[in-house]
């Protein structure tokens, strides 16, 4: 395992990433963590990350100097290799030129950590401060034009500092230096492999779970979807999902999610059709979070009462992420117990979040894994791929995409403008090539003319969107045929519906969803 100490960069996670992208096992810890834990937890590496503190200032933070005394290799990544160099008695001051984007790394030692980089490569820089003077045994592998100590070793001892950051892709031969620290400095194995995770598992659920039952709510996702094909092999029927059809998914989506997981897997899993209850809820709602709110309370009065019908439960399974633990390191524990107990649940939660008093004990085999590593787990356990590459769906589904009040009616023009979206890019083999592909429906009325007929009815919006992570987005450059094909076919199709308009607005300043 390789520990990275989190001095509050942006990239710390990203840095546990990229470590696990060479099937080695990573965590990011605070910086604060002690030696005596650090020694306790034996890892063959510790990474300092970056920060966007000065290390002269007051304040600053620090980790614990014992650390420099643990035998271990240690890699300071930009404040990072600045706290190594200023606790191991060397210098750091403001630079005269601040460095930030991309840098040409000229190598002054190609061997050791920076084997395989090559002479000139592109290094992302983001800095104020620079190393002036280095304490005794380091030396200098590399410089930039403004940066003497670009990156700096200490060989007998382990330790090395890089001032740019080899985790961005930017960084071209930052993967290469990553796996030198990994492999050949901390001597790490590839252990960490899906196959190795998944049967460890299993193996962990079903010491925790015995013979008590266990109950998952299925939303569809891949993570909760993950989650039950895992849960279904370590423990088969003590596993119960509960599937809350809430009437605001797309069209024909609950039914085939509950066919394939009961008929094709052999899933205990209990449908509940809860759609007049959450349209109910939705009469006279115009404003988009008073929409969520009154979703995530029905949910989670559903939720109760099915838990207690179906029931009892000792455990409930929870497709909890390491981001999200990382985010949330409070509210989880049992001070009598140690075990994860409250669930604090962001308002992006999927299923529209539990409360913190359910009282349930929790299961949460995916905990440690990032989004892409889940992706490959629900591979590998047999997960179909329309579920393991699905596009991110929000929560409250269409009742976020019909502007203002959500009625039945509006559902229903929307669903099947929806599938019109849906089917043609599918069609054409394109849907990997969104991030989110939806239609959204108006409240206004437009004037059209169909026959020898005015029309006057809804328009629908078509989002189609590019993204790598749902923070920035931006409107995806289509074949004009394409809209061409969706606009007819949803005006012609689609009773209600007389303009179809294409959304060009980018995330920021527009939001990917419309309300
Ligand atoms: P926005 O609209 O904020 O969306 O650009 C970013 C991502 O989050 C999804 N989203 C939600 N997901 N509950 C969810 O589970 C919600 O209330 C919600 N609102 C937005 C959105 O689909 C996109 O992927």
């Amino acid at each position: 395992m390789i520990v990275i100490l989190d001095f509050g960069s942006q990239y710390s996670e990203l840095i546990a990433r990229r470590i696990r992208e060479t099937q080695v096992y990573s965590e990011v810890l605070p910086y604060r963590t002690s030696a005596e834990h650090l020694r306790n937890l034996n890892p063959k590496g510790i990474i300092l990350s970056g920060g966007p503190n000065s290390v002269y200032d007051p304040g600053a933070p620090h980790c614990s100097p014992e650390i420099w005394d643990l035998g271990i290799p240690v890699l300071g990544v930009c404040y990072g290799m600045q706290l190594m160099v200023q606790q191991l008695g060397g210098q750091v001051e403001r630079a005269e030129r601040a460095e930030y984007g991309k840098a040409a790394l000229t190598i002054d030692d190609p061997t050791d950590l920076l084997t395989n980089v090559e002479d000139q490569a592109t290094m992302w820089m983001s800095h104020g401060d620079s190393v002036t003077q280095l304490p005794e045994g380091f030396e200098i592998l590399a410089h930039t034009t403004n940066t003497p100590c670009a990156a700096v070793a200490h060989h007998d001892r382990g330790f090395y500092g890089v001032q740019f950051h080899p985790e961005v892709v930017h960084s071209i031969g930052g993967m290469a230096m990553i796996r030198n620290f990994v492999y050949h400095i901390c001597e790490c194995e590839p252990t960490w492999t899906t196959e190795a995770f998944v049967e460890e598992a299993i193996r962990e659920v079903r010491a925790r779970v015995g013979d008590k039952r266990v109950l998952l709510a299925l939303s569809g996702g891949v993570d909760s979807s993950t989650l039950a094909f895992l849960l279904h092999q370590a423990i088969g029927d003590q596993l119960t999902c509960m599937f809350i059809d809430q009437g605001f998914m797309r069209k024909y989506e609950p039914e085939r999610l509950v066919k394939l997981f009961k008929e094709q897997f052999h899933i205990n899993v209990e449908y509940i059709n809860a759609r007049d209850r959450f349209l109910a809820q939705m009469t006279g709602v115009t404003d988009p979070e008073e929409k969520r709110k009154r979703i995530g309370r029905e949910f989670i009065r559903v939720f109760e009462e099915e838990s207690k019908r179906l029931g009892p439960f000792d455990y409930l399974a929870q497709g909890t992420l390491y981001p999200d633990v990382i985010e949330s390191a409070d509210t989880n524990v049992d001070p009598k117990t140690g075990e994860r107990v409250a669930v604090k649940i962001k308002s992006h939660h999927n299923v529209g979040g539990l409360p913190d008093d359910l009282c349930f004990k929790l299961v949460e085999p995916l905990r440690r894994l990032f989004k892409d590593e889940v992706r490959k787990v629900g591979r590998s356990v047999g997960l179909p791929e329309e579920i393991v590459n699905r596009h991110p769906f929000p929560g409250p589904g269409l009742a976020i995409r019909i502007l203002e009040e959500v009625t039945a009616e509006k559902l229903n023009i929307l669903r099947d403008a929806d599938y019109i979206v849906r089917q043609e890019i599918n069609q054409r083999g394109l849907y990997h090539d969104f991030w989110q592909a939806f239609a959204v429906l108006l409240p206004v009325r437009s004037v059209g003319v169909m026959g020898d007929q005015r029309t006057y009815a809804h328009p629908i919006v078509l989002r189609l969107i590019s993204s790598e992570d749902g923070m920035t987005a931006d409107w995806s450059r289509v074949p004009y045929d394409l809209l061409e094909t969706i606009s007819n076919r949803i005006v012609n199709e689609v009773e209600g519906v007389n303009r179809v308009v294409y959304d060009i607005t980018s995330k920021p300043p527009g939001t990917i969803e419309w309300e």
